[in-house]
Parts: structure tokens; C-alpha cells; sequence
């Protein structure tokens, strides 16, 4: 049995991150991982997803050249160039990943890790031929895609006809019709995908808005952007089955078929706990989430579970940013997490961003706050650059204490801009404060110095 100080069970940011860090630190550690480095961010999520997206986008912007006075003619894609381009960048970052491992004396075990149990050598994690032993384990085994009974659907998975994101992010086959099953994060951004590359595209979601948890008037203004995009909905139709036709939905208590010859599944993901023998650790579970504390410390002692597996906020930032609060609190340095102000962001064309509070959640919470929205088109950058924009920059601030604490943001660049919403929100500075910050001239992030004066 090889003896390490922390096992780290899984590769994907929540584990890498950790191990790393903890590395870095001068610990002995072992980082199990059945795949590629890098988890489903790098391998089937955050970066493949923005890969293609970029390829769509020259293509769709290169297509509508002429307003800005670029002609082109015969513009084509090729897919099979998209897919290659995407997965060099993937290889690159995975390399990456690998080397930051080496570089912090990681011990990298490519298996699939079992967890036998506490016995008086600590941990034991069996990981094909080898046992390891630690005293501290660190679960980061991410999330898989929710497939609920629904008749077809579960089949229509296992033999491959119908898509997860896995698929849908490495066709170099375009389908005619795509029909995308639920209209949240990744239903939007693979819409957004093959819609500019040239499918037709249909989404049927359950709820009467897209985009779930954002605000009301972002969601309705992306809507309106995806339909200028030739993209249909359905809402309000809740998927009830799948056939080789298409999609079956119900709509006020009527079922109806929507053709498609490629069905994609979106309806949400949900910790991958099963199978890995956490049953014998005694954890307090939440379904299959691992229940964590702000410290990411489970109810067993010397266990932290980070990243999808606690199910809190299933986004790499949160993972990296919960890997670094375990670690430190494994190193006896003092750290906890804070949810509160996570910056949410849709990578579609135009982008959605949005951190802190909305007007929804501040009424919640019982807050007086006013809220002040700009069209993005006060930016003069904004304006230069984008053809059809509709976008907007909205501000929900506390009435208490005149300070802001929600921004909410729908246009080009809003995913770089929000960052500094972020620092607006956590520096606590009121609004005649923050009018005080230069912000550089063009930029479309002016757009915030704009609205703080409305
Ligand atoms: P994962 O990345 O899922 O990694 C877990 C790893 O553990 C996997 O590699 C798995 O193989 C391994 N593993 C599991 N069990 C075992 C075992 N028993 N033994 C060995 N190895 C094991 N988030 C963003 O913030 N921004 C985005 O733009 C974004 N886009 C996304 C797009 C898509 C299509 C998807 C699906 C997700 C996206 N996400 C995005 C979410 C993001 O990918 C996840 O939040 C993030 O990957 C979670 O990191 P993790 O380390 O917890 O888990
Ligand atoms: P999601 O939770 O964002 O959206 C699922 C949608 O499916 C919901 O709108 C829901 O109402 C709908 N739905 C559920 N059952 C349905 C049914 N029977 N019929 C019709 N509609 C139904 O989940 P999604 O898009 O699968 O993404 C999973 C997670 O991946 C996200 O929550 C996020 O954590 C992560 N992600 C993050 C991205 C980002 O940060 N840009 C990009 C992609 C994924």
C-alpha cells in the first residue's frame, strides 16, 4: 500500500486544483483520474463549448460582414476543421494540466478509484492494481447528465442517437433539425452553436422563460436575440418522451410531436457519487450531492468533497475557488466560501452575465433595493462593434446603504466585464464612490460607469 498525506479522487478543476495547491505546499499527494486531466471542463464542457462557439460566431459575424463594409462570398464551414481546432486546444490545456502536476510533485494515478474505507492507515483508495492510503481525502468526481425515466430517453443515451453534451460537442456531421431538450446553460450555448452554424434548431423547455435562475428582462431580450437567430421555441411544453420521429411534449394537457433528426439532452446535471464505494465512508448525503460546510469539510472527519460532487453551484470557477478553501483549511490556514456574489455567465452570442443579487432574489431577502438599466448602444465601443444590439447593462442597488449589489449584464464582452461587478459588489464602496473609478475609453464596460449615474 503506497502511503501519501491526501488523496484527491477525481482530475477534473475541483481535484487538480487541490492537488496542485496542496503540492505546492510540500504535501505528498496522490490524484486519481479515470480520463484525461481536466475533467468535463476541459474534455467535454467549459472549453470545448467555447471553442466551437468562437468557430460559429466568425462564421455567423463573417456572413453579416457587409454593414461594417466587409463583402465575402461563398463563406463555408468546415466542421471537420472546427472539431480539429477544438480538440488542439483541449489537448494543449490537458497538457498543461498534466505538466502543472509533475512541476508540484503530483502523484498521477490513471485509474478508477474505489474508496474501501477507514481503516488504521487512514484512507484506502484501491486504483487498479495499487492501494493508497492517506489521512486526508479530498472527493472531486464531478457531476454526470440528469437522464430522467422518460420513456425513449434513457435508450435513445445508451445507444448514441440521443446526444448529452458529449456528442453534441464533437460532431463533424451537422444534423438537419436539432431538437434541444431544455432550454438552461447548456441547451442555450449548443443552440447557439449550431444555430449559427446552420441547423435548424427547435428548444422545448418545460418552463414558460429560458435561462432559469437569470433576471426576467435578460432572459426575454436573449430570447428575442435567439429568434432574430432563426432559433424556435417551445415553452411551457414539459418532454414526456422520444421517439425515432422526435420529441414528444405536452402543452396544456394536449401531446404533441416536434420532428427532429438529432435530439439533444439538456435538462441538468447532478453529482457523480455512485459505484466509487463512498457509501463506506458514512457521509451525510443530499440525494447524491456530498453534504459540505463552508470549509468544504464533509461530516466525516479528514473528508472534503469539492467542486460538482457537493452540488452547491456546479461551475469550474466555484470548484477552483472551493479546492483553494479545502487545501487551506488542510494546511491549518483559516478560509471559508462564499456563494454570494458567483459571477454566472452564458457564453451565447450576445453573452449574458450576471453576479450578486437580482431583483427576485433581494425581494426574497426582504432588501429595499432600486434597480437602473442602460441599453448597452450608451457604449460607443458597443455600438462600433455590434450590429443588432439589444443589449443591456442593470444595476439592482441595496436603498439602505447606496451600495451596489447585483449586476446584470447582456451584450458582447459582458463575460469579461463582469469581473468587475464583482469587485464593485465585494468592495462594499456606495454608488457616489464607485462613480469615482476611471474606466478605461472605448470600452463596452464603461457601460457600468454609465448606469452608475443614472
Ligand atoms: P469534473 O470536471 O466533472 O471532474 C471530475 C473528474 O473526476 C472527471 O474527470 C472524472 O473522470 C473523475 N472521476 C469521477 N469519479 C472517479 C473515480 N471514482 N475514479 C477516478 N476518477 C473519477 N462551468 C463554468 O464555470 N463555465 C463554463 O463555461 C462551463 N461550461 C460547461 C459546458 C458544458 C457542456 C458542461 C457539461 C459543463 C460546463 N461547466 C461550465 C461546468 C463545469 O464543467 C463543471 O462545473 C466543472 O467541470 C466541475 O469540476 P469538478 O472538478 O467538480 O468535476
Ligand atoms: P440547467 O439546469 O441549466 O437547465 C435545464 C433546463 O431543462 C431547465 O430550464 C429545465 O426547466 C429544463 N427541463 C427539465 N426537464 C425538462 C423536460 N422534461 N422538458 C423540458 N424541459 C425540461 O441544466 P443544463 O443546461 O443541462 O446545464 C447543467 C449545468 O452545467 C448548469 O447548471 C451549469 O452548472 C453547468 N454549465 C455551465 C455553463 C456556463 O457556466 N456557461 C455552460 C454549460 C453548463
Amino acid at each position: 500500500m503506497m502511503k501519501a498525506d491526501i488523496i484527491v479522487l477525481g482530475g477534473g478543476p475541483g481535484g487538480y486544483l487541490a492537488a496542485e495547491r496542496a503540492g505546492a505546499a510540500g504535501k505528498k499527494v496522490v490524484l486519481i483520474e479515470k480520463n484525461a486531466l481536466g475533467g468535463t471542463c476541459l474534455n467535454e464542457g467549459c472549453i470545448p463549448s467555447k471553442a466551437l462557439l468562437n468557430s460559429a460566431k466568425i462564421f455567423q459575424h463573417a456572413k453579416e460582414g457587409a454593414v461594417f463594409g466587409v463583402l465575402t462570398e461563398d463563406i463555408k464551414l468546415d466542421t471537420e476543421q472546427v472539431i480539429n481546432h477544438k480538440n488542439q486546444v483541449v489537448n494543449a490545456l490537458v497538457s498543461g494540466v498534466c505538466a502543472m502536476m509533475d512541476a508540484n510533485g503530483v502523484h498521477v494515478v490513471s485509474e478508477f478509484g474505489y474508496v474501501e474505507g477507514k481503516t488504521e492507515e487512514g484512507f484506502v483508495v484501491k486504483a487498479g492494481a495499487e492501494t493508497y492510503s492517506a489521512d486526508t481525502l479530498i472527493l472531486a468526481s464531478g457531476s454526470v447528465p440528469v437522464i430522467p425515466p422518460i420513456p425513449g430517453l434513457k435508450e435513445g443515451v445508451a445507444d448514441g442517437t440521443v446526444w448529452t453534451n458529449r456528442e453534441a460537442l464533437d460532431a463533424t456531421k451537422l444534423p438537419e433539425k436539432l431538437v434541444v431538450i431544455g432550454g438552461g446553460v447548456i441547451g442555450l450555448e449548443m443552440a447557439s452553436y449550431y444555430a449559427m452554424s446552420g441547423v435548424n434548431v427547435t428548444i422545448v423547455e418545460m418552463m414558460d422563460k429560458i435561462a432559469g435562475p437569470m433576471e426576467r428582462e435578460v432572459s426575454d431580450i436573449l430570447l428575442r436575440a435567439y429568434r432574430r437567430k432563426g432559433v424556435k421555441f417551445k415553452l411551457g411544453c414539459k418532454v414526456t418522451g422520444v421517439t425515432p420521429e422526435g420529441v414528444l411534449y405536452e402543452k396544456n394537457g394536449e401531446e404533441k410531436l416536434e420532428e427532429a433528426d438529432q435530439i439533444l439532452c439538456a435538462i441538468g446535471r447532478r453529482p457523480y457519487t455512485e459505484n466509487m464505494g463512498l457509501e463506506n465512508l458514512g457521509l451525510e448525503m443530499n440525494r447524491s450531492a456530498v453534504v459540505t460546510d463552508d470549509h468544504l469539510r464533509t461530516n466525516v472527519d479528514g473528508v472534503y468533497a469539492v467542486g460538482d460532487i457537493n452540488g452547491k453551484v456546479m461551475l469550474a470557477h466555484t470548484a477552483y475557488r472551493e479546492a483553494e478553501v479545502a487545501v487551506n483549511n488542510i494546511l491549518g490556514k483559516e478560509d471559508r466560501m462564499d456563494y454570494s456574489t458567483i459571477p454566472s455567465v452564458i457564453y451565447t452570442d450576445p453573452e449574458v452575465a450576471g453576479v450578486g443579487e437580482s431583483e427576485e432574489s433581494a425581494e426574497k431577502k426582504g432588501m429595499k433595493v432600486r434597480s437602473v438599466s442602460l441599453s448597452m448602444n450608451y457604449s460607443g465601443r458597443y455600438l462600433a462593434e455590434v450590429q443588432q444590439g439589444d443589449g443591456i447593462c442593470k444595476l439592482i442597488v441595496n436603498e439602505e446603504d447606496n451600495t451596489v449589489v447585483g449586476v446584470h449584464m447582456i451584450g458582447s464582452y459582458a463575460s469579461e466585464i463582469i469581473l468587475a461587478a464583482e469587485l464593485m459588489i465585494t468592495s462594499h464602496k456606495t454608488v457616489p464612490e464607485l462613480q469615482k473609478l476611471v474606466f478605461p475609453h472605448p470600452t463596452v464596460g464603461e457601460i457600468i460607469r454609465e448606469t452608475l449615474f443614472l
